[in-house]
């Protein structure tokens, strides 16, 4: 059978048309951004070899696999990630976050909690060569991808295996990783609520990397906490959070002592992260 069998057929099953591109391009070793060469060449006759791997990856994405998972990798912020179950995939609405961190001035320091596959902190020191970058996830497995796609993209990154600020607080690690303070601390956390229905639909991704408690807020409350302490005068912290968790993580943030409090919508026009400065000023006030 041609391309365009193949192709007719995963559509006939179901299968959305530039996922059964992609995953038939994945199938032929081609790149994924050659849809261009299979429309060109879509009489061309497929291996028996290949077409049942199609088929199988077909029926797993009908079955709600993430397309990144299957094909291994996805684009974020201009670089392509390496993705697969240990990690969350990288969704476009955490774009908004990368593009606020980059638009704080004097930022040499920064802190990415909860890396997952490396997408944040690596787009950040791609995009910003020169500021020192530390990324922490707590899972070992995470971290095994995002020290995988760091490695390949030739990006350095100090990745710390920590469940939030914990192993910053001891004096080791302080010393082993030069861990002070940063100028911007950054976080993609878990933040869907435990009972969220939306979580039928991402059972194939990693459900610590997910859910936060029963409003979705447990991990949002810890980090803006903690964050002061690791938070150079004038620093900021920037969240992703949920569609409609904007207003409690800016109260959270005014009620931590956070100045410039605000949110930035995402492509779709949400409200979608919030975050706030650390003034010298914050600082003062808090330790007299
Ligand atoms: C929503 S995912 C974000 C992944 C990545 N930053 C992104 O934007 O695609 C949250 C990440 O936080 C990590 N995580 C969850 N709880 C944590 C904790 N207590 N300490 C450190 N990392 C944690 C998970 O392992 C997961 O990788």
């Amino acid at each position: 059978m041609n391309i365009h069998i193949q192709l007719h057929q995963a559509k006939f099953k179901g299968v959305d048309r530039i996922d059964a591109q992609l995953l038939l391009l994945f199938c032929l070793g081609k790149s994924q951004s050659d849809r261009a060469w299979l429309i060109a060449h879509d009489d061309a006759v497929v291996d028996s070899a290949i077409a049942q791997q199609f088929t199988a990856l077909c029926q797993q994405r009908l079955n709600g696999v993430p397309l990144a998972y299957l094909v291994g990798e996805k684009p974020f912020f201009g670089i392509n990630l390496h993705v697969d179950s240990r990690v969350l995939v990288p969704r476009p609405d955490t774009e908004t976050l990368v593009d606020w961190a980059l638009s704080i001035q004097a930022t040499r320091t920064v802190l990415d909690l909860g890396t997952g596959s490396g997408a944040i902190a690596l787009a950040i020191k791609h995009t910003q060569p020169e500021w020192k970058v530390t990324a922490i996830d707590y899972s070992a497995d995470a971290l095994d991808v995002a020290r995988g796609n760091a490695s390949r993209l030739g990006l350095d990154i100090d990745f710390v295996q920590s469940a939030w600020f914990d192993a910053l607080k001891t004096e080791h690690d302080h010393a082993r990783f030069d861990l002070t303070k940063f100028d911007l601390i950054i976080s993609n956390p878990p933040y869907i609520a435990d009972d969220d229905p939306h979580m039928a639909a991402l059972k194939h991704e990693p459900k610590q990397a997910l859910t936060s408690g029963d409003e979705g807020l447990d991990d949002i409350r810890r980090i803006i906490q903690d964050a002061p302490a690791f938070l150079n005068p004038d620093g900021w912290l920037l969240l992703e959070h949920g569609y409609d968790q904007a207003a409690k993580v800016r109260a959270l943030l005014k009620s931590q002592g956070f100045s410039q409090v605000r949110s930035k919508l995402d492509l779709a026009g949400i409200e979608r992260c919030s975050g706030g400065q650390w003034l010298m000023q914050t600082l003062r006030t808090e330790n007299s």
